[in-house]
């Protein structure tokens, strides 16, 4: 990985979306040590600050580096089969209850080594770091075994070395029941809490727990155990929840905590209540959405009245959401949800980052850490606009250059 560079550099006359915002006026922004030391409007040209510095770039438009808070990149194999099945009117929960989906995936994943998993999840990583990443949270839930789902995880943890990105790992045991415990739901989740949890915190291969609160996953009781367990070993919480029915697992994983709920689609307003009051954020993921041609629309209005933060993740898997372009994310999450473009800018940055507990990434500020996208467009907007690949020009991870065109 590559270390963060000692210079100073410039970039002048960039319009800045903040995180949060798009700024006033076109600014100058200065990085050192891996820092943003300097931002200020271009008018008015600090000649002590930039002093010394090395102009990288000019013009176009600045975001944070992307976060991707919710993606299941690491996996063996495809669905595609079960995509043409689905376009023939067969449900998602139909293919998981007659063994495909998510354990389809499971077969494949249990039989592929570290290194085949690798080499089949970085044309994926790539395909987000081109498209402006420069942080991302990748789940288990795969293997469903201890041993499977500690895989996926080092996997996961060798991505982050093997290229310039920050990652962050969450155990998702509780994705699905896998086929050797059928009929015993409770003694897998207690395999879960006993020994998966416990042997990812001990090797430190997690960085958080995320559960499936469904019906073709795991009852909210279920879900609450491995929350405890999850805040007895110090793990941050996160819940797939309200995806596909109401089972209040949203509100569950916010009275444990937990850093956010997601995909929310059949969030009430009691959910919505409970995510404020603990400062819960709320994951959307308009891939899976739009994949699963869903229509029950996540309750975008109440999010905004009660200002529950909201996310925008990739949700990238091999069954709801084949999609690696984040981009495309913020895009969807307009047409289909309805957020404005600053909206879905700011899930992608800001809000991202909270969705990770990570209070200082996502934003444009003097201090933070210098990841950075420079994009080859007049106005943030167009990110959301447009669905068009290659306008990344430069992509800053912790103040060195990692791509340029
Ligand atoms: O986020 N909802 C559950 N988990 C994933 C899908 C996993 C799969 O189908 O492989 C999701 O949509
Ligand atoms: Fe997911």
């Amino acid at each position: 990985m590559p270390m963060h560079s000692t210079s100073k550099q410039l970039w002048r006359d960039v319009q800045v979306f903040d995180g949060l915002a798009q700024l006033d006026e076109a600014m100058n922004v200065l990085v050192e040590d891996g820092r943003i030391a300097g931002l200020w409007p271009s008018r008015t040209f600090d000649e002590a600050l930039a002093q010394g510095a090395v102009e990288v770039g000019s013009g176009g438009v600045m975001t944070p580096g992307l976060v991707d808070c919710h993606t299941h990149l690491v996996y063996a194999g495809n669905r595609a089969g079960e995509f043409e099945q689905r376009l023939e009117g067969v449900s998602y929960e139909t293919i998981a209850r007659n063994g495909g989906g998510i354990l389809s995936s499971v077969r494949a994943t249990r039989t592929a080594s570290e290194d085949e998993l690798i080499a089949a999840s970085l044309p994926r990583l790539d395909a987000l770091l081109a498209d402006g990443v420069t942080t991302l949270e990748i789940k288990s839930g795969y293997g469903l075994t201890v041993e499977s789902e500690l895989k996926m995880l080092r996997v996961a943890r060798r991505l982050g070395e093997l290229r310039p990105v920050r990652v962050l790992t969450t155990l998702l045991g509780a994705h699905a029941l896998p086929p050797e415990y059928a009929g015993r739901a409770d003694d897998y989740v207690s395999l879960v809490c006993d020994e998966m949890i416990p042997a990812a915190a001990r090797e430190r291969l997690a960085d958080a727990v995320d559960v499936f609160c469904e019906g073709i996953g795991f009852s909210p009781a279920q879900c609450e155990r491995v929350f405890q367990a999850a805040r007895a070993h110090g793990l941050a919480i996160k819940a797939h929840a309200e995806q596909l029915s109401n089972l209040g697992g949203s509100a569950l994983a916010a009275r444990y905590g937990a850093l956010s709920a997601d995909h929310i689609e059949y969030l009430d307003e009691a959910g919505v209540r409970a995510m404020a009051e603990a400062g819960t954020v709320a994951v959307l993921l308009p891939g899976a959405f739009h994949v699963l041609r869903e229509t029950q629309l996540p309750p975008i209005e109440l999010l905004r009245q009660y200002g529950v933060p909201m996310a925008v993740a990739s949700d990238a898997n091999p069954g709801t959401s084949p999609i690696c372009m984040p981009t495309l994310m913020a895009n969807l999450a307009c047409t289909l949800f309805r957020l404005t473009p600053r909206e879905a800018l700011a899930g992608m940055t800001a809000h991202g980052a909270r969705a990770l507990g990570l209070h200082d990434l996502g934003c444009i500020a003097v201090g933070a850490p210098a990841d950075l996208c420079l994009w080859g467009i007049r106005q943030p907007a167009e990110l959301a606009y447009a669905v068009q690949a290659g306008r990344l020009r430069q992509r800053v991870f912790n103040g060195v250059v990692t791509y340029a065109r």
